[in-house]
């Protein structure tokens, strides 16, 4: 059997998925190879690197399936603007003048870069493309629900399955424009941060929110069904710059600019916009949360996939604990819009009578490698092996943030481990400048903890439903008093923390921190992405040098060989 591949492009983080009998063993996003950050182009980069390494060739690929139906999307998306014509003159003026760059032209793009024969290439209906992306990382065929929340692909905005017997069946939909992951945008961009990327920080921003506007935001925006919403408070279905309209701004008033100075904690203005962040995280999980307990009522099933950009939202993923008739709620590392790209391979791999590789970690992507030995050139090998291990978790204790490049790279948007600057816990300074001196995150959000599997019931409480998804980070956690009181860095507010179970199977990551406990007695690091902030994670050592000169950090874990650059080169 051949190749199969899955592909997301035009809209999102653009990606490859590549299958080979049915197993899943590649996925990159484009951003990692063209160094811009999101970047939506057709994923040619990423196809070079697959057929140079995987010597994929038009013989023996069986078939290419794009995420989405992209001309349902354009008849639907310019249909609903044409109903509120001429106010949505320009925002139809620009669907068509971005059709090249488009969906419309994936057969053309694809086959200029892998010049198959248009049989092998077809499409994917965009919310089947995010059910779809659980498979790989799930671990039985066992009945379920799936339920995609999203911004908007073909029709639908928000659709729940019945997942048994290996088929597939809709229970539930909205349809565009009503949507709930286009809500949380709105609210992102009303509050000076930018759409697709803002959004963890409006989720972080919630945490400080003390409830006042959560009842006057209901009644502004709340739709007539659950997970609706009233389109009269909202724009972006017919403007091409807004996405609130009037009767939003008459209760809530106008949008932060996003070059205006964030305002402090504790001030009356950042207090405004923790507020408003609070209500919009508040419905979208109470809508969520009805959702969930509509689809269990109607078919008495238990475990629940979660896919689509708004399962991004761990705060959201972790509040369907409340729902105690769940048993297990299962979110991928990557569920997203370039996770889509996965979906969509798991779709060709079934047309193809494939049966699934199930179980996958969260490493697909491309390998570290030492490459024209440029990490000779700025600096010295320190140590190797258990060594390295060893040296680094003392660095580590003595205040240093170490950059660590190891393997492959991460599936999803979080760091775990491969490509990861990480510190100590019980240095608030450190963990503080790291956050917002080095990667230029806002004061108001917290580092993330990585802890020892067989150690993190002791140091947090989680729900067991949830347990499957925390090696990826994909739901919360409450610190235990102890945690709070002796790591305080990685908790948030409202005490929690976006916890990363790290697994034996990670054996590198999973051994430095089993280090740092040897020498500390804490079993947990700070982890974040290798990145300014801004930037793509590091991809390669090349990547690594730049970043670590730019940050001015002094050590890198480099597959298993600890370095220190030499710090005449730092500028
Ligand atoms: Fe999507």
């Amino acid at each position: 059997m051949g190749f199969v591949l899955g592909i997301s492009a035009y809209f999102h983080e653009s990606s490859v998925a590549l299958f080979k009998d049915g197993d899943l063993i590649f996925f990159c996003r484009e951003e990692y190879f063209s160094r811009i950050k999101a970047d939506k182009s057709f994923p040619r980069l990423c196809l070079n690197y697959c057929k140079k390494t995987f010597d994929l060739n038009e013989d023996n690929i069986e078939r290419v399936v794009f995420y989405e139906k992209p001309l349902r999307s354009f008849l639907i998306s310019s249909k609903v603007a044409f109903q509120s014509f001429p106010a949505s003159f320009w925002l139809l003026i620009n669907n068509f003048m971005k059709i090249r760059k488009s969906g419309m032209f994936f057969y053309s793009d694809f086959k200029r870069t892998i010049n198959v024969p248009t049989a092998k290439l077809s499409f994917c209906p965009h919310h089947l493309s995010h059910a779809y992306s659980v498979i790989p990382f799930s671990n039985k065929d066992e009945p379920h629900l799936s339920l995609v929340l999203d911004g908007f692909g073909d029709v639908f905005s928000t659709s729940a399955y019945l997942v048994e017997n290996q088929k597939i069946s809709l229970l539930k939909s909205i349809n565009y424009p009503g949507s709930l992951g286009l809500l949380y945008s709105a609210i992102t961009e009303h509050l000076g941060f930018r759409v697709n990327d803002g959004e963890f920080k409006v989720m972080a921003l919630a945490a400080y929110g003390d409830g006042s506007l959560n009842a006057k935001f209901r009644e502004t925006i709340g739709g007539i069904k659950t997970g609706e919403i009233n389109l009269k408070a909202f724009k972006f279905y017919k403007s091409i710059s807004e996405h609130l309209d009037r009767p939003f701004y008459a209760v809530f008033g106008k949008k932060r600019e996003e070059m205006e100075v964030f305002p402090q904690i504790g001030t009356e203005g950042f207090q405004k916009l923790a507020n408003l962040a609070n209500a919009a995280q508040s419905y979208i999980e109470d809508e969520v949360k009805n959702l969930v307990l509509e689809l269990i009522d109607k078919t008495s099933i238990q475990t629940i996939y979660l896919s689509g950009g708004v399962a991004l939202n761990s705060k959201l993923v972790s509040s369907l604990k409340e729902i105690k008739a769940l048993k297990k709620v299962f979110v991928p590392p990557n569920p997203g819009d370039s996770g889509a790209a996965i979906g969509a391979g798991v779709f060709g791999c079934l047309l193809s009578g494939q049966d699934i590789t199930r179980n996958h970690d969260a490493f697909l992507g491309p390998s570290a490698v030492n490459q024209d030995g440029i990490l000779q050139k700025f600096g010295e090998k320190i140590a190797s092996g258990k060594t390295a291990t060893q040296e680094t978790a003392k660095l580590i204790s003595e205040g240093n943030v170490i950059a660590i490049l190891n393997g492959k790279s991460e599936v999803g948007p979080r760091a775990l481990g491969n490509r990861s600057l990480v510190c100590d816990p019980r240095n608030e300074v450190v963990t503080f400048e790291l956050s917002t001196k080095l990667k230029r995150r806002e004061h108001f959000r917290p580092l993330a903890p990585a802890v020892l599997e067989n150690e993190a019931e002791n140091w947090f409480e989680f729900p067991l439903s949830m347990k499957k998804c925390l090696p990826w980070m994909a739901c919360l956690a409450e610190a235990k008093p102890k945690t709070k009181k002796l790591i305080p860095s990685i908790c948030h507010i409202d005490g929690s923390a976006r916890l990363q179970n790290v697994m034996p199977t990670q054996v590198d990551f999973y051994e430095l921190i089993a280090a740092f406990k040897k020498i500390t007695g804490i079993p947990v690091l700070v982890n974040t992405s290798l990145n300014c902030g801004g930037d793509p994670i590091v991809l390669d050592v090349y990547d690594l040098i730049t970043t670590m000169l730019r940050m001015k950090i002094k050590y890198t874990l480099c597959n298993g060989e600890l370095w220190k650059l030499d710090e005449k080169h730092f500028v």
